[in-house]
């Protein structure tokens, strides 16, 4: 009895600092929320992110700097992010979504996505300036200063408000 106790506890123990210290979610790559995030009347997120700087991070690298982890941390999701959480995640996609939203495994089906709580519950990030640059900094090689409101207004890919 005792023996079954203490192992019941120690399996809590554990279950609670597995939570605290490993990542919950996997990395499932833009094409994924290309499927409810294309379309013109709720803004097309995708299609813009596809035709801005970071979908072609990756392209900005030469054959060589493309292995470089030193270039690749900033210049790709699925090279600076533990494989272990990858899923439908490519290497192509340069700076992808969830860099900047989190890796989207837990809130991507509709019912959670439609409730902005419960989304940011099972992992959805609403980026800031301080994720911004942790790229965006004198690291970078070709730093050329970054201004949030500027550099966000580049990149805006906004739900249209609804009239
Ligand atoms: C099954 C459909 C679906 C998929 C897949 C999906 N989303 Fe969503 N997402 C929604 C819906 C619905 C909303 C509600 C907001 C709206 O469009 O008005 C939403 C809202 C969001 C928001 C805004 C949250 C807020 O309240 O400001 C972000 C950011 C977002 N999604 C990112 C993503 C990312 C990144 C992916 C892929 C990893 C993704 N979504 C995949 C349907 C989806
Ligand atoms: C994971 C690293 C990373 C994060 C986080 C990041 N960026 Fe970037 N960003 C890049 C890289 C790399 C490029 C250059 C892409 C290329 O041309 O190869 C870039 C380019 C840009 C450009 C184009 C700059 C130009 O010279 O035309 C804008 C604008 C921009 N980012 C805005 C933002 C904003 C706003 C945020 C935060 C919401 C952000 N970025 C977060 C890595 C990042
Ligand atoms: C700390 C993050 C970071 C690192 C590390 C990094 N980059 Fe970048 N890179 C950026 C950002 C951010 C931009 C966008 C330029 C800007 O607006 O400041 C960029 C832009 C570029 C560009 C586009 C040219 C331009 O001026 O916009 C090239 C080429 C580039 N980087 C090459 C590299 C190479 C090669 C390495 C590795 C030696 C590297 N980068 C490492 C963040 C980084
Ligand atoms: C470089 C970082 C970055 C990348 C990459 C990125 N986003 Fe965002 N996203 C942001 C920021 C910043 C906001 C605005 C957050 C706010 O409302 O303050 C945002 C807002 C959104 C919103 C909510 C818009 C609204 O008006 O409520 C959706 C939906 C969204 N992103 C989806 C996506 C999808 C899908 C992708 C990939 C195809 C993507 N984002 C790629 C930074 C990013």
């Amino acid at each position: 009895m005792v023996i079954r106790s203490l192992m019941i506890v120690c399996f809590f123990i554990f279950l609670g600092s597995s939570n605290m210290t490993a990542q919950e979610y996997d990395y499932i790559g833009a094409a994924k929320c290309k499927m409810c995030h294309n379309k013109p009347a709720t803004g097309q997120q995708y299609k813009i992110w596809s035709e801005g700087p970071h979908a072609k991070a990756m392209e900005s690298l030469s054959a060589e700097e493309a292995k470089d982890p030193k270039c690749l941390k900033c210049h790709s999701t699925y090279y600076s992010v533990d494989e272990a959480y990858i899923a439908t995640l490519t290497p192509e996609e340069g700076v992808s979504c969830e860099t900047c939203h989190g890796p989207g495994s837990g809130y991507k089906s509709n019912a959670v996505m439609k409730d902005r709580e419960k989304s940011i519950e099972k992992g959805l990030i609403i980026p800031d300036e301080n994720l911004c640059r942790t790229c965006h900094n004198e690291e970078s090689p070709t730093f050329k200063g970054f201004n949030y409101d500027e550099y966000l207004k580049k990149i805006a890919h906004p739900v249209p408000a609804a009239e």
